[in-house]
């Protein structure tokens, strides 16, 4: 009788880990942009600058998502480290995101330079960025707000296009999401189109499938983990806050004097944003004064950037397993 083969611990996980993606390739979920991304399940999470970790961005793509890394706020330097970092964590593909209109030109060129699978761009356009992408083998994710964006990003040679949606965390544009994705699905043809903004549960991902999106985009969600880094008692804010308790207003760029054409930062209420709510001319011209107030508050958490899905968040979860939270969910209702 042939021996019984034991496998060891490395090799079972090894077969494991085979097993799910065989499994995954067979769901509803497995869209052609999975295999464009060398990933398993449409489930991205956004590469939102400081609040990203190694740890995060290698746990939702070590569960067959892609985590991405913010690129906003980081040197070259730091940058070539993050990127270090999560290589040491997965051996899974991962992106790095870079907002185009306020990225230093050797913060691009470490990205391609360390050949990241994915480099994902938002807020601006760039067609050599893209083209050199492109050239080196890097995937080009690009985020738009606009049809007319996601037009202009398709004809740069963008390989998915993100339509993200007014409702989400951070810099927003002016559009819902429940019209932008179709709208952009109709626009650029053949590209595939994931939607943003809003989408926290496998009910938000299974909606963006049915407006014709690959998958989904999601930032404020992956917030509410453990490996995301928060500021102060910032999840806990979030774990605490309704939809209809976030704002989307130019104060935080106008205070900050960050210039940001055409965006709008969604952020939960909170004092400090409600005294000066209505006062749009006086926080411009008193944005020194209100500057530590607002970087303090942000500091302690009390000012936290995230999307009216804020709502649907009621636990902290590690990434990996939210993937497959939403991936299940998903599924379940695509069934
Ligand atoms: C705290 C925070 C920081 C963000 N930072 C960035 C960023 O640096 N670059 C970017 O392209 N998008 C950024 N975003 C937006 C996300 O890319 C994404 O479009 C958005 O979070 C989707 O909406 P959701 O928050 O409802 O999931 C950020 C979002 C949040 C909540």
């Amino acid at each position: 009788m042939p021996p019984i083969l034991v496998p060891n611990e490395e090799q079972s996980t090894v077969a494991l880990a085979d097993a799910r993606r065989r499994v995954r390739r067979l769901s509803r979920l497995h869209t052609p942009v999975c295999d464009l991304l060398g990933i398993e399940l449409p489930i991205l999470q956004a590469g939102m600058s400081s609040y990203t970790t190694p740890e995060l961005v290698a746990a939702v793509s070590n569960a067959g998502g892609l985590g991405i890394i913010g690129g906003l706020g980081r040197s070259a330097d730091e940058l070539r480290e993050e990127i270090q970092k999560v290589r040491a964590l997965t051996a899974r593909p991962f992106g790095v995101n870079h907002v185009v209109s306020q990225v230093a030109p050797e913060e691009i060129d470490v990205t391609l330079e360390l050949k990241v699978p994915v480099l994902s761009l938002s807020w601006g356009r760039s067609r050599e960025y893209v083209r050199r992408a492109r050239e080196t083998g890097i995937k080009v994710v690009h985020q738009v707000n606009t049809p007319e964006e996601a037009g202009q990003v398709a004809s740069d040679g963008a390989d998915v296009i993100v339509a993200q949606g007014n409702e989400g965390g951070g810099h927003v544009g002016g559009m819902s999401t429940l019209p932008l994705v179709p709208q952009v699905v109709d626009v650029v043809n053949a590209v595939p189109v994931l939607a943003a903004g809003g989408i926290a549960d496998g009910r938000g991902l299974a909606a963006a499938m049915m407006l014709g999106a690959q998958g989904a985009l999601f930032g404020t969600r992956f917030l509410a983990t453990p490996e995301a880094r928060g500021r102060g008692h910032s999840k806990d804010v979030i774990l605490n806050a309704l939809g209809s308790q976030t704002v989307a207003s130019k104060f935080f760029d106008d205070v900050l004097g960050l210039r940001w054409p055409g965006a709008l930062v969604r952020s939960i209420r909170n004092p400090l944003l409600d005294r000066w709510a209505q006062r749009q001319q006086d926080w411009a011209l008193a944005a020194d004064q209100i500057r530590p107030s607002l970087e303090a508050a942000m500091e302690a958490g009390d000012f936290v950037l995230a999307g009216e899905s804020a709502g649907l968040i009621h636990d902290i979860v590690p990434a990996g397993e939210l993937v497959m939270r939403i991936a299940r969910e998903a599924e379940a209702l695509l069934a």
